[in-house]
């Protein structure tokens, strides 16, 4: 089982205004293939979401880190810019992928400024932050995950063909 971390950016969810469908959602999803080890509701500020991905990374050691939220255009949607500024190696065939799925749903979803990279032996994975849009991002994301984190914790050396 993969340890994944859960953020949640959302400024009405971090006043107890809004309850963290999202969130959940990515919990639900991972039945099977990850364990949440951590999860926390934090307002849309870049210094308290890039001090949650360096907890989870660094201090906590996880292997997935799924943020929901605040990748939009709004003025406070800022999860994007703290991710760029934990991440060394971006990862961005995950983000295409998931804009690529989504714009056959909603061509909306070129809103999304969503990004993906890697922190030391971390993943972490910006999603939309409707429910919705999580479980149709998710849908592209799981099935590569468990070989990416294995290549990226030097479990699997080998890509064999799929
Ligand atoms: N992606 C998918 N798959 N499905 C969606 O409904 N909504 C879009 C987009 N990505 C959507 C999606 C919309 S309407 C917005 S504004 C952006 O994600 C940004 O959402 P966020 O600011 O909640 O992260």
């Amino acid at each position: 089982m993969l340890k994944v971390g859960i953020i949640t950016a959302s400024d009405k969810g971090a006043r107890g205004e809004r309850e963290d469908v999202s969130g959940k959602t990515i919990e639900a999803m991972l039945s099977g293939l990850g364990e949440v080890r951590h999860y926390v509701v934090v307002p849309d500020d870049q210094a308290v979401l890039r001090q949650a991905m360096l907890h989870m990374a660094d201090e906590l050691d996880l292997e997935v880190v799924f943020t929901t939220g605040g990748t939009g255009l709004g003025p406070r949607d800022v999860t994007p810019e703290a991710t760029l500024s934990v991440i060394q190696r971006a990862v961005p065939g995950i983000a295409e992928a998931m804009r690529a799925r989504s714009m056959e749903v909603t061509s909306r979803a070129m809103l999304s400024r969503a990004v993906a990279g890697v922190r030391n032996r971390t993943l972490i994975v910006n999603l939309p932050g409707s429910p919705k849009a999580v479980q149709e991002c998710l849908e592209v994301v799981l099935p590569v995950l468990e070989h990416g984190i294995n290549i990226l914790r030097g479990r699997d050396g080998e890509c064999a063909r799929h």
